[in-house]
């Protein structure tokens, strides 16, 4: 029998109705367009208004797409996986109220967090429980509702982040598709330069800490932004190495979607065309681990079979990695 590998068999999608555009961030913050778009390339991002909505919400809609356009029944799936830096709560998890939601009845679950870099991760442990043989569909949902932790006085962070959540499908393939590599890397050196520093165990929610509004997203955007390059520049330079391929071989660089700039320059250190790199970040904004399934959803129509497919991604912790992927259909 040939080896299993873990391929991408479906995708889904979903974005709240609200548009937060760049015309309406200026008359909240000392802003304006040609700020924005000229240093990070966002237009618009989406916001979930209403009450007792959070990532499940984006999550169970992502997955309901996929279920229908894939015509699957979900008591198939085995495995439901939430990659989410905003859990709908800090106990109790958000993978098992959306496995409950969309009638994964047979499927056990669990959430996922390394900040930007949770779904590039959640792909690696997709990819293993399908590698093992011992499960046949693991749903793969990257799901933010980063709008519950910006703080919309904070010109530095609230430009940036949007809300989404895209899933996909991982099934076993005999014809040598699907996960090939992976170079994933962490550094605890990182926390400092992004983080939301109260509401977990080291610093328990207070009067003082909504005071000093500290359960918002703070970042030192410029050590991030260096990092991200760096970073994410070595990791597919040296994926593309090891598997042997030359610029000219990638079909798509599929890479976490925080800042144009960051993009276009991981994509120039591996000399990549424009027309290679997927790019919705004008539309959604930072929507953390909805980021690279939005991609996909989005440039579905114009994958094919056999596309080699690099990911990528940098994010809190500091963590950051790349993943080698042939496309399956
Ligand atoms: O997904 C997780 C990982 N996150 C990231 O990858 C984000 C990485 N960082 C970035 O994308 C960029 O650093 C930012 C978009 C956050 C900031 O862009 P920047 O080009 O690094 O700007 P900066 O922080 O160096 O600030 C440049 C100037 C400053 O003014 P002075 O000191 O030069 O007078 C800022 O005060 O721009 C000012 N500024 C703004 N001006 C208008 C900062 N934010 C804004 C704003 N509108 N929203």
């Amino acid at each position: 029998m040939s080896k299993i590998t873990a391929a991408i068999t479906a995708v889904g999608k979903y974005l709240p109705d609200y548009i937060l555009t760049n015309e309406e961030l200026e008359t909240m913050v000392d802003t304006n367009d040609e700020w924005i778009t000229t240093r990070t390339g966002i237009k618009e991002r989406r916001i979930l208004k209403g009450e007792n909505k959070g990532s499940s919400f984006l999550g169970i809609h992502a997955a309901k797409d996929l279920l229908q356009k894939k015509n699957l029944d979900p008591k198939e799936i085995d495995l439901i996986i939430v990659a989410t830096a905003t859990p709908d709560m800090q106990a109790a998890s958000t993978a098992a109220y959306v496995a409950s939601q969309i009638g994964a009845s047979n499927a056990f679950s669990f959430d996922l967090e390394s900040a930007c870099s949770s779904f590039l991760f959640g792909m690696s442990v997709a990819a293993r429980y399908i590698e093992s043989g011992r499960y046949k569909k693991v749903l793969l949902i990257g799901a933010d509702k980063n709008s519950s932790m910006i703080d919309y006085t904070d010109r530095a962070t609230c430009i940036i982040f949007g809300d989404g959540a895209g899933a996909v499908l991982f099934e076993p393939n005999e014809e040598g598709f699907g996960f090939h590599d992976e170079i994933l890397r962490t550094d605890g050196k990182g926390r400092e330069f992004l983080k939301v520093e109260a509401g977990g165990s080291v610093l328990p929610a207070s009067h003082k800490t909504i005071d000093n509004k500290q359960h918002f997203v703070k970042q030192d955007g410029r050590s991030v932004f260096k990092n991200a390059v760096f970073n994410m520049s070595d990791v597919c330079e040296r994926i593309m190495t090891t598997n042997e391929l030359k610029n000219e071989d990638i079909s798509w660089l599929v890479a976490h979607q925080a800042n144009k700039r960051i993009i276009e320059a991981t994509a120039g250190r591996i000399e990549l065309e424009d027309e290679k790199v997927m790019m919705n970040i004008h539309k959604y904004g930072n929507t953390t681990s909805a980021t690279l399934p939005l991609l996909l959803n989005d440039y579905e129509d114009q994958l094919k079979k056999g596309d080699k497919l690099i990911f990528t991604a940098f994010g809190g912790g500091f963590s950051w990695g790349a993943i080698y992927l042939t496309w399956a259909y």
